[in-house]
């Protein structure tokens, strides 16, 4: 994720935007800055986890509405049938197990807002550390960032001895939507598509005046396989997904990279008016041994879309990325990353 400061930013250099775009948006950091800022956004993301994450942020619901649909699924769910296998009576209490596998099939065929950020509460919910005091995740011991392979995690809970404890979700739901939803902003008119993002571009109808974005980091693993759980959670099978479908990091190699990259920024520069603004943040592992700089400016010639480049700097860090760079020696400068800016030709 970019800190919000980036969108933050390019929405102050570009004063007179009216309508943003994220063609690859993550968890929605540049559409949550749209938003802020009073106006409406589009974002796309072909990794579904991404994506509902995404749309939660475009979403203006009260915590209220968001328990209440989630006792009106569990009040109204009969028996659902577990997944196989041992993760699943080792990662969730029984009847904790049960009120997410109700939660899980009713909120799939959910297209309101409140589905959408009940979608995302359970997301963030679904796996996670146990805490003293109040629980504020559903499973067995677990990190919260990415959810451990079965096998691992199987061997982990019984070597240690740790059984699944009954957790209530709805309490767990109602502590965690109140505290994300307590100073929401109001939401703007605005939509996250799941989807590869050429293909998603070439379908839509508005036209947009600034872009922020930022592309798969070259040389980064794409992490699907991390996210297996909360893919479930979304109607995904119950395993691990070692594929990683449509995502643009997977081309075989530099060269079909940059094409890729210069497909999206054709098919962005039709999506938008004359004079618009694309800021780019794009990064590349030392061990990819390139220049992301030299990668992404030539991205930008190969599309031949009318993309002026007016600026390129280092990516300015955050206070946060600062400070975590101090704690972890080289760890925070081990990625170097640029920021482009290009004007579309009027
Ligand atoms: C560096 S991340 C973006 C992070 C984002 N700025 C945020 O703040 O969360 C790049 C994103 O591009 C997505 N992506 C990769 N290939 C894609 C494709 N072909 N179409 C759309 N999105 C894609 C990945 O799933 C990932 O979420």
């Amino acid at each position: 994720m970019f800190p919000l400061e980036f969108p933050l930013q390019q929405l102050a250099e570009k004063p007179d935007a009216t309508r943003v775009l994220d063609p690859f948006c993550g968890r929605g950091t540049t559409l949550y800055a749209a938003r802020l800022k009073g106006l409406s956004s589009v974002g796309i993301d072909i990794n579904p986890v991404a994506a509902a994450i995404a749309q939660a942020k475009l979403t203006y619901v009260t915590a209220a509405s968001v328990v209440e649909l989630a006792n009106k699924i569990l009040r109204s769910s009969t028996d659902n049938i577990a997944p196989e296998g041992e993760f699943w009576q080792w990662c969730y209490e029984e009847e904790t197990l049960q009120e997410l596998l109700a939660l899980r099939a009713s909120l799939q065929g959910l297209n309101t807002p409140t589905a959408a950020m009940l979608r995302a509460v359970m997301l963030g919910i679904l796996h996670g550390p146990q805490n003293k005091g109040l629980p504020s995740y559903l499973s067995n011991q677990m990190p919260r960032t990415y959810a451990s392979k079965p096998a691992y995690a199987v061997k982990f809970w019984k070597t240690r001895g740790l059984l699944p404890v009954r957790i209530p979700t709805l309490d767990v739901i109602r502590r965690r939507a109140e505290r994300l939803l307590k100073a929401a902003p109001v939401a703007k008119s605005g939509r996250v598509y799941l989807g590869d993002s050429v293909d998603t571009l070439q379908r839509l109808r508005q036209k947009f005046d600034l872009v922020v974005t930022s592309p798969p980091y070259y040389g980064m693993r794409t992490y699907v396989s991390d996210q297996w759980l909360r893919s479930w959670f979304l109607g995904g099978p119950p395993e691990v997904p070692y594929g990683s479908a449509g995502q643009i990091a997977r081309q075989p190699n530099q060269q079909a990279f940059i094409q890729a990259l210069a497909d999206v920024w054709t098919a962005t520069a039709d999506r938008c008016h004359p004079g618009a603004r694309l800021a780019i943040r794009f990064g590349a592992l030392p061990s990819a041994r390139t220049d992301p700089e030299e990668m992404i400016l030539s991205s930008i010639q190969l599309s031949g879309s009318g993309w002026l480049v007016k600026d390129v700097h280092p990516a300015g860090i955050s206070p946060k990325q600062a400070r975590q760079a101090e704690q972890f020696g080289k760890a925070g400068s081990a990625i170097d990353e640029v920021d482009v800016i290009a004007e579309l030709n009027q």
